[in-house]
């Protein structure tokens, strides 16, 4: 029986986080200024001053707040500033784009189905960091990234989607977070139209995708 969501606000009100390059956020400013995401970025937080995804948001006159770790005691106050920017800026969705900080237990649960994170690897393998350089060890034939909703687990929340391709002999590193990261500027704009489109939430710890429970993940194939 299909299930009846409240609507949400159109456009999505995104905030993204990050604390590097930047180059998910370029890829979702460019889907939303091609009009293929319906949405807004409504603040863009990053922990590190000098992230370069900090300059892309300016260029793009984003509204941009910088939360560095050394002015708060501990994660649990950081953790309330962030909340409290989320709230201010009446975000539905918060987007995780190589944001470096684990977030606390505390500021998961309060935004429990509303917080969305990318990896460079086909989790469960490889959490955490260094993906590209665990899969050339390890001799993968195959690598890339997973989109999931955000829990308390590090990089093992509910499952959204996944991206494949091929390692190729004569890869490195660079070469192989090239193509995933390829496939990443075109899988995450995809999955947030489909959270726009209401076509994607999480309950009771599943997701669902057009009103039925996910028991994998979705699969984006980029030739
Ligand atoms: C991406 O590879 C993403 O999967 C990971 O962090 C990286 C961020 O890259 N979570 P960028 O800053 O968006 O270029």
């Amino acid at each position: 029986m299909p299930q009846h969501l409240p609507p949400l606000p159109s456009p999505l009100s995104l905030a993204v986080f990050l604390s590097g390059n930047g180059s998910n956020l370029q890829a979702i400013i460019d889907a939303i200024d091609a009009q293929t995401l319906n949405a807004r970025i409504v603040v863009v937080v990053s922990d590190i001053p000098q992230a370069y995804g900090l300059q892309r948001a300016q260029e793009h006159q984003l509204v941009t707040r910088i939360l560095e770790k050394s002015a708060y005691p501990n994660r649990a106050t950081y953790d309330l500033a962030l909340a409290e920017i989320v709230h201010q800026y009446q975000v539905d969705l918060i987007v995780l784009a190589g944001f470096m900080r684990i977030l606390s237990p505390g500021f998961v649960q309060q935004f429990t189905g509303k917080i969305i994170n990318i990896h460079p690897s086909l989790l469960p393998l490889y959490p955490g960091l260094h993906t590209h350089e665990r899969a050339l060890e390890n001799q993968d034939k195959e690598h890339g990234l997973s989109i999931h909703f955000v829990t308390e687990a590090l990089d093992a929340g509910p499952m959204i989607a996944q991206a494949r391709c091929a390692v190729l002999p004569e890869d490195n590193p660079e070469t192989l977070k090239q193509r995933v990261q390829r496939m990443e500027h075109l899988a995450y704009p995809q999955v947030l139209q489909w959270f726009a489109d209401q076509r994607l939430h999480l309950k009771a710890n599943t997701v669902f995708f057009d009103h039925k429970p996910l028991t994998q993940p979705l699969s984006l194939d980029y030739p």
